[in-house]
């Protein structure tokens, strides 16, 4: 049953139970808050969030849960009294002048001014990244949640008693702690007590837009440059997809890709057993003519595997690369080893979502399957979480003990059995009734009818207790549902899924679908531009080859090529001669020691990436530097099908853009065409795949569009 109440007169409908805060932010009542912190639990130390209850006088709102029939007014004057008071006590003690962060944005909403002394001694500037102000801590204890619950670490704990209270690392200075420099604390800090040194020192002199590149939500971000450096990045909502403010990843991992001591100078080449730096001209020349020698033996012999996301300009060229360059169809995208991949493609058609992301906000029950959801593809997972916090959203949770999503799910099927879970989900869904498949799905639907009255069975076979399978069922099949899934190398877990997506009729409804995310490798859009053993652009299947042999001016090999997989396998047993490959191939993977061992029997390889990855350094012969995802220019594609256009960027040298690197390489490899720009490869792209067609550059530098595949309908408005 929904909640009803009222918030400053405002009627606000409650999905699932949630706190008067949450109610109030769903209901776009902004009620101040300085402890509470959407990502941790609620702590209720700071009674900044008094808010008055008809009947029941002044509640803390982050703690207090919303009730049917409740009447709330958050700024009567009783409140902004107490309010004052408070801001006033902390700001006696608070260095005077400017406060940041959320704390300066009360004390200047109820003009309250700081006016403490600043006490040198509780300054630490020793750590390289992080900087301590305690004069302005104000004890809301974040910073000590969030690295434990985060992180898994306590770096922060409280020392002294009573007015002398402070929050402390556990050695004094984080200088000298065990500090991981995830910047969590920085994150959560509400005061400026904790800060990034590298951002709050940031003075950029020029901005670029790119699409973050570390998940395949893809979320725009903007990033200031000083020179050609970058030095600040911001995750930005353009309103396609869930806003990613609070991805941790997004906001700092690219620092990792630009500064850290291990990111090469300049290109490699393998020279009596090290790796030294070369002339980009010299790593290019190189890397041409030893896949040119062995194309030449035997064009089967040559494969090019692409292992991170890339703009769409450059998976293009770099199956033009095998395709034109090379003769061979030998080129496939990293995420093709994962079985979810294969299950995608062979159920939905294509490895995207069945849905735009967006669309995740008028799903009732979102049904997150798989661990690490708010880990691996951080934008989405705090979108999921906040959904289910504001009381918008049922949050059913198919994922092990102890994942972070827990404490903010309705039901919890806490098992690594993800695949039986699901089984045991379709099984009640049939036996209880509640069955009601999308129409025309039948052969799938069926198979699932055939688990009739196994329920229980299935439930416990996968650890479960059949009550909370029943209420999970229950929660699904009143939908519209979405199902979000955090797939790895499990097989059938996507295509469970789906079953269960179509028997409860969610595929092709609004608000509803599938959305399958890579913990690994991930890069599946990377197929839609060609880079897949048996489809050209476009997923067209190659007995279309003629017109894309016209446009290329040069032959297509009939015959598919080998999958990642089928490469490693070939590889293993010597049958490669050379392999190029793009990001980090090995260590995502439980399988690294088995890829760096089949890679290792290749008498060449290649890298391609911004950093020399463990592959690199392990397999490698030459390795070309390229710009990391701050520094690209061109189209992401993001799970959904949106395309985002990154420009203004600026690529440190001598690392080069990935396409410039593969057009580089298909000149030395004879191909006629000289690609000048990433435009160039975009419009030759665009003309060849007509649902890209409307997508140029031009309506793309106004913002995200979605690509519609399946539809054949072109590019797409926003919904
Ligand atoms: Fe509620 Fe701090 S925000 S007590």
């Amino acid at each position: 049953m929904p909640i009803r109440l009222r918030v400053d007169g405002r009627e606000v409908v409650l999905e699932r139970p949630t706190t008067i805060l949450n109610a109030a932010r769903a209901a776009g009542v902004d009620v101040p808050s300085l402890c509470y912190d959407e990502r941790l639990d609620p702590y209720g130390s700071c009674r900044l969030c008094l808010v008055e209850v008809k009947g029941r006088g002044l509640v803390a709102a982050c703690t207090t849960p919303a009730e049917d029939g409740m009447e709330v007014e958050t700024e009567t004057p009783e409140v902004v009294r107490h309010r004052r008071q408070i801001l006033s006590m902390l700001a006696e003690r608070y260095p005077a002048g400017q406060a940041p962060g959320r704390l300066g944005e009360l004390l200047r909403r109820y003009g309250v001014e700081p006016s403490g002394v600043e006490d040198p001694r509780l300054v630490d500037d020793r750590h390289p990244w992080i900087g301590v102000d305690l004069n302005r801590c104000v004890l809301c204890f974040n910073c000590v949640r969030a690295c434990e619950g985060y992180v898994g670490r306590l770096i922060w704990r409280a020392a002294y008693r009573g007015r002398q209270t402070l929050v402390i690392p556990e050695t004094g200075s984080l200088s000298t702690s065990s500090c991981i420099s995830c910047r969590a604390c920085v994150d959560v800090c509400p005061s400026g007590a904790i800060f990034d040194k590298v951002m709050a020192s940031a003075r950029p002199t020029a901005w670029g837009q790119a699409a973050c590149s570390l998940c395949s939500v893809s979320c725009p971000v903007r990033v200031g440059y000083e020179g050609d450096r970058p030095v600040y990045v911001e995750v930005v909502n353009d309103g396609a997809g869930p806003s990613a403010a609070g991805c941790l990843k997004g906001r700092y991992r690219w620092e990792d890709l630009v500064y850290v001591p291990e990111r090469p100078q300049a290109s490699l080449l393998r020279r009596d057993g090290r790796l030294v730096p070369v002339s980009t001209d010299e790593a290019l020349d190189e890397v041409a003519r030893a896949l040119r020698e062995a194309a030449r033996e035997d064009p089967r012999s040559v494969g090019v595997i692409v292992a991170s996301r890339l703009p769409m300009e450059a998976y293009y060229l770099a199956q033009l690369v095998a395709r034109v360059g090379l003769g061979t169809n030998n080129v496939d995208v990293a995420a093709s080893l994962l079985p979810s991949y294969r299950e995608a493609v062979e159920l939905a058609g294509s490895p995207l979502s069945t849905m735009p992301l967006e669309r995740l906000s008028r799903s009732r029950t979102i049904v997150v399957v798989g661990g690490g959801l708010e880990e691996a593809h951080g934008g989405l997972g705090h979108f999921v979480r906040l959904r289910a916090l504001h009381g918008e959203a049922r949050l059913v949770l198919v994922a092990p003990e102890g994942d972070r999503l827990a404490s903010a799910a309705d039901v919890h099927l806490a098992t690594g059995e993800l695949a039986g879970a699901l089984r045991a989900l379709e099984s009640a869904l049939v036996d209880l009734g509640l069955a009601r498949p999308t129409a025309g799905g039948g052969e799938l639907s069926s198979r699932a009818f055939s688990l009739r009255g196994r329920h229980r069975d299935l439930s416990s076979s996968a650890g479960l207790d059949v009550r909370v399978v029943e209420e999970a069922a229950r929660l699904i099949s009143d939908g519209p549902t979405s199902f979000v899934l955090e797939l790895n190398d499990e097989e059938g877990v996507y295509r469970e899924a789906y079953v269960l997506a179509e028997l409860s009729g969610n595929i092709g409804r609004e608000g509803a679908g599938v959305v399958p995310l890579l913990s690994a490798y991930d890069n599946a859009e990377g197929s839609l531009a060609g880079v897949a053993p048996d489809r050209l652009p476009g997923l067209v299947g190659l007995e279309e080859r003629g017109r894309f042999e016209e446009a290329w001016r040069a032959r297509v090999p009939d015959e598919p090529g080998m999958s990642t997989g089928e490469i490693l396998e070939a590889a293993a047993e010597g049958r490669m001669r050379a392999l190029l490959v793009v990001g980090e191939l090995a260590s995502p993977s439980r399988l690294r020691e088995q890829i760096l061992e089949a890679l290792r029997r290749v008498p060449f390889v290649a890298t391609v990436g911004p950093l020399a990855s463990t592959t690199t350094l392990s397999a490698s012969r030459a390795h070309l530097l390229s710009a990391s995802h701050v520094e690209e220019e061109g189209v992401y594609m993001a799970v959904d099908g949106t395309l985002r256009l990154a420009k203004g960027t600026r690529a440190r040298a001598p690392a080069m853009r990935a396409w410039e690197i593969m057009s580089s390489l298909l000149s030395r490899l004879g191909h006629w065409r000289r690609y000048g720009s990433a435009s160039e490869a975009w419009d030759e792209l665009r003309s060849l795949v007509p649902w890209l067609s409307g997508a140029t550059y031009e309506r793309l530098s106004a913002g995200p569009l979605r690509a519609l595949p399946r539809s054949g309908e072109g590019i797409g408005p926003r919904p």
